[in-house]
């Protein structure tokens, strides 16, 4: 049998390039090779955004027209809403249940979400049980499926290894082998920074999205750090210490390009905003048919209802199995 894996994103509105490179990119070769799972992670935003819930839906829907224009393909792959699987709701009861409070206290990535939370006003400036709650919510949704592997980024590999303690302490406590260990299964490509050298981020304005037009893109990346100590096209200049524009060449060119990108750099005969208007034009034509492909969708929006409808309720069959099962064990009535 295939091996299955789960994998999500919150539902934080349109993605960008590093979604693209950092998870999607990887999901879509994976979805080749494996029996696969991708969701939405709606509850999870509310972790954070309860009371700001507006554009939620719209969120939603717009993640998954970047996943289909990206090329994961409902065909092979389930997509679906994590709200829309309420088992994963109740699995979360279980789980809860025989977590540790101090295992949820020490995430790492708490205290971050915290100090984000602390800058806002008003009622939604502390850490809620449900944010605490958030790793446990995380292992329901693997372990939902019972997968053996998540395709994440490096930033959630602390979660993973809470999901395995988690599933070994389900095990123990029930004398039980039912709930396996997933793995994480890292994406080999590179992180690509945002426009300002930071990590790229929508709340850092510093982010290309995959949904852009061209010439959207082309005015983001003519304001993209390059050789700081370079003045004039006729300077020498130092590629390796080109903050963000020769990295990006380097994940969007060829290797000629790049070459000779970074000799004529070195020369002096290049200068920047010529280097930077040539790399949007590389990075447009890279992403030319993602986003014809984002442009359909985004005109037959009943097709992505439908694509979600019909992927939520496969994924609702597969999760009814494994609850049938966790309620036995557990010893529910
Ligand atoms: N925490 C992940 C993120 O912030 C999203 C997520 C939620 C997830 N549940 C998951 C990822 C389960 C993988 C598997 O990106
Ligand atoms: Fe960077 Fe290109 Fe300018 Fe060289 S010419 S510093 S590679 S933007």
């Amino acid at each position: 049998m295939t091996e299955r894996i789960v994998s999500g994103m919150r539902s934080t509105g349109k993605l960008h390039l590093g979604h693209y490179l950092g998870v999607i990119q990887n999901w879509v070769k994976l979805q080749k090779e494996y029996e696969s799972f991708f969701f939405v992670a709606d509850w999870h935003a509310l972790t954070t955004k309860y009371d700001n819930t507006a554009n939620l839906k719209q969120d939603v829907k717009d993640v998954v027209i970047d996943w289909l224009a990206c090329g994961i393909d409902p065909n092979i792959s389930t997509i679906y809403v994590q709200s829309h699987v309420p088992e994963i709701a109740e699995l979360n009861i279980y789980l809860s249940m025989i977590t540790p409070q101090n295992w949820v206290e020490r995430d790492p990535t708490l205290k971050d979400m915290a100090k984000i939370l602390r800058t806002k006003e008003g009622a939604n400036s502390q850490v809620s049980y449900g944010l605490l709650g958030y790793p446990v919510l995380m292992s329901s949704d693997i372990m939902m499926f019972n997968a053996t592997a998540v395709p994440v980024g490096i930033d959630q590999v602390a979660h993973l290894e809470f999901t395995r303690d988690v599933a070994r302490r389900f095990n123990n406590i029930y004398k039980t082998e039912f709930f396996k260990e997933a793995k994480p299964l890292l994406n080999e490509c590179s992180l690509i920074c945002g426009l300002d050298g930071n990590k790229m981020g929508k709340s850092f304005n510093n982010d290309i999205k995959i949904s852009d037009t061209a010439e959207e893109t082309a005015k983001k990346i003519m304001t993209a750090i390059t050789d700081r100590s370079r003045l004039r096209k006729t300077d020498l200049g130092h590629p390796d210490q080109c903050e963000v524009a020769f990295k990006y060449w380097e994940i969007f060119g060829t290797p000629e390009q790049i070459q000779k990108v970074k000799t004529e750099c070195e020369q002096g005969l290049r200068g920047c905003a010529d280097c930077k208007r040539e790399l949007a034009a590389v990075i447009n034509e890279y992403f030319a048919p993602i986003r014809e492909k984002r442009r359909y969708y985004e005109e037959h929006p009943e097709e992505v209802t439908e694509i979600i409808n019909d992927g939520s309720a496969k994924a609702r069959q597969e999760a009814q199995k494994v609850l049938k099962e966790v309620r036995k064990i557990v010893g529910m009535y």
